[in-house]
């Protein structure tokens, strides 16, 4: 297995949890995204650059094997190919927005969706569909919803897939920006699954929305 290029975040943030490398390029995207200001071709454009950082920061935790080739040269070189399959799965409705940026880098990979809401009598989260790759339980997902708020959707949608045989050491998460107390409450449930954040901001408002965050990410990318 091939080590991550990220650290897993120190301090407080649990060891399942690993941010992108805060770069200033990186934090321009953030500034940009976050600008209520800015426009919706340029959000599309900007989230999609912070989206396929991530997709590849997530790729970099699957495991290897050691693979030899023959080069044009002649020479034999000594690498690593990637073992077992993988799929994604996108939490409806903001998480399609993740899925084209794992299709450019796994060409013809399989995409699975999960719908979930709030249930009014219960006010918990409830499934209300599901439609995943039939040899899901074969395969590493990458769950994608784009923001971690309290993490109630995100933790309904890994129960969803674990009860489709995948181990919880099997499926990771990733998200552009989580609140501290998402990732707590997801990894608490679940400190096993790998989470690969961009960035975790301070907290959530009384409406449960991330600060400083940027909104309502379904909003800003579809409709604004
Ligand atoms: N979903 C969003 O789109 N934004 C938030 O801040 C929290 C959840």
């Amino acid at each position: 297995m091939v080590a991550p290029t990220t650290q897993s975040t120190s301090g407080s943030v649990p060891p399942s949890v690993f941010t992108l490398p805060h770069t200033a390029q990186l934090e321009a995207l953030y500034t940009i995204i976050r600008d209520k200001n800015t426009s919706r071709g340029d959000f599309l454009f900007y989230s999609d650059r912070i989206i396929r950082l991530l997709v590849e920061e997530g790729l970099n935790h699957l495991p290897v094997l050691p693979k030899t080739v023959e080069t044009p040269t002649g020479a034999i070189y000594e690498g690593v190919g990637f073992e077992g399959k993988i799929c994604g799965v996108s939490i409806l409705r903001a998480g399609e927005a993740m899925e084209a940026g794992l299709r450019e880098v796994c060409r013809s990979v399989r995409i699975g969706k999960i719908l979930i809401q709030r249930d009014e009598e219960t006010t918990q989260p409830k499934l209300f569909y599901s439609k995943l790759p039939q040899d899901i339980s074969q395969r590493y997902v990458l769950l994608l919803d784009p923001m971690l708020a309290t993490g109630g959707s995100a933790m309904k949608a890994v129960e969803v897939i674990m009860e489709h045989g995948v181990p919880e050491e099997r499926i990771i998460f990733i998200n552009l920006i989580s609140s501290p107390e998402g990732l707590k409450n997801f990894s608490t449930k679940f400190p096993n699954l790998r989470v690969i954040t961009g960035w975790i901001d301070q907290g959530l408002n009384e409406k449960a929305y991330i600060v400083p965050g940027l909104g309502d990410f379904g909003e800003r990318r579809y409709c604004s």
